[in-house]
């Protein structure tokens, strides 16, 4: 099995990617890293390890890493996700769980050296960590098999401003390091956007318990009044898509592209810029998400959610 490394700020779509991962017999997953985001640090770090304890799989080493971007100030996103970062009754996590002793960034690179060639690296919150770890060793890009970001709005409109994703525009500095780069491949919200599973698969996951609540709550995680803004009727379980495009090659389709992340002005702030039409005569320095396949993506989750349930 592939050794995959999950950098996270759960979050209820993070947490559907997580347990989408933990059950692959395809993958082994050495580990999470936590980052802020969707909320601060200290409460993504306990939502990670609550997410291992309920599924019984605190063997995975949880690291905690940035409290805060790299320049600009911290903001978290708890009106989406629910209060302490994530919805559903979660365990409050014991001891098993306990962080390892070092910080997210090093933890990254001692993985990436460890497993030089074949990890993957699945970055689903704020880049500050990934960017980090890009700073402690810059062979970074060359000891991983691959880097796939949940990020940016390269096509369509973005989430948190008109041109930024969220993920992007929480940590733009480290946006625009890891892009230019680490090579990475970007599933974006022109993607992700897209990426939800129908009501009636969500009803018919088994269990009524702690974990069969929480799951269900993670999957409709805008809440009655956006998913009826947005018309729609579940949540776009953003994160989730990078890990299906991990086990399945032909889940996405993308394009190479020069591209870059905007730092410098507040309505650029975190936009992911790709020279479609080459005008600056650039080399590629990465990959963007065009097209997805949903229907593979759904089975994918929700096998694994079942397996969950079952377990
Ligand atoms: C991204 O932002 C976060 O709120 C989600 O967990 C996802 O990683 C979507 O823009
Ligand atoms: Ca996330």
């Amino acid at each position: 099995s592939r050794p995959l490394l999950v950098d996270t700020d759960p979050g209820c779509d993070d947490a559907v990617a997580i347990l989408t991962a933990l059950e692959r017999a395809d993958l082994e997953v050495v580990g999470l890293t936590t980052v802020h985001g969707n909320a601060p640090v200290s409460e993504t770090t306990e939502n990670a390890r609550s997410i291992l304890e309920l599924v019984d799989r605190t063997d995975v080493p949880v690291a905690k890493g940035a409290d805060r971007p790299l320049t600009v100030p911290l903001r978290t996103a708890e009106h989406i996700h629910g209060e302490g970062g994530i919805r559903g009754d979660l365990p409050t996590p014991t001891a098993a769980s306990r962080p390892v002793d070092v910080h997210a960034a090093q933890f990254i690179v001692e993985q990436a050296r460890a497993h030089a060639g074949e990890l993957t690296l699945a970055a689903i919150g704020p880049l500050t960590n990934v960017a980090l770890a890009h700073a402690m060793e810059p062979d970074l890009p060359d000891l991983l098999d691959e880097l796939v970001v949940m990020g940016g709005a390269a096509f369509s409109s973005g989430n948190v401003t008109p041109l930024a994703e969220a993920n992007f525009h929480t940590d733009p500095h480290a946006a625009h390091r890891v892009v230019r780069d680490c090579s990475p491949t970007l599933v974006g919200l022109d993607v992700t956007a897209d990426a939800a599973v129908p009501p009636a698969e969500i009803e018919s996951l088994p269990r009524d318990d702690s974990l069969g609540r929480a799951v269900r709550e993670w999957l409709t995680y805008y809440g009655d009044e956006q998913l009826e803004q947005y018309g729609i009727e579940s949540a776009a379980i953003h994160d989730a898509l990078v890990i299906a495009a991990i086990v399945d090659d032909g889940v996405l389709e993308t394009e190479r592209y020069p591209m870059e992340v905007g730092i410098d002005s507040d309505i650029a702030r975190g936009a992911l810029v790709c020279d479609r039409n080459d005008v600056r005569g650039e080399q590629p320095n990465g990959s963007v998400a065009l097209e997805a396949d949903y229907e593979r993506f759904r089975e994918i989750v929700t096998e694994s959610l079942e397996r969950s349930l079952d377990g």
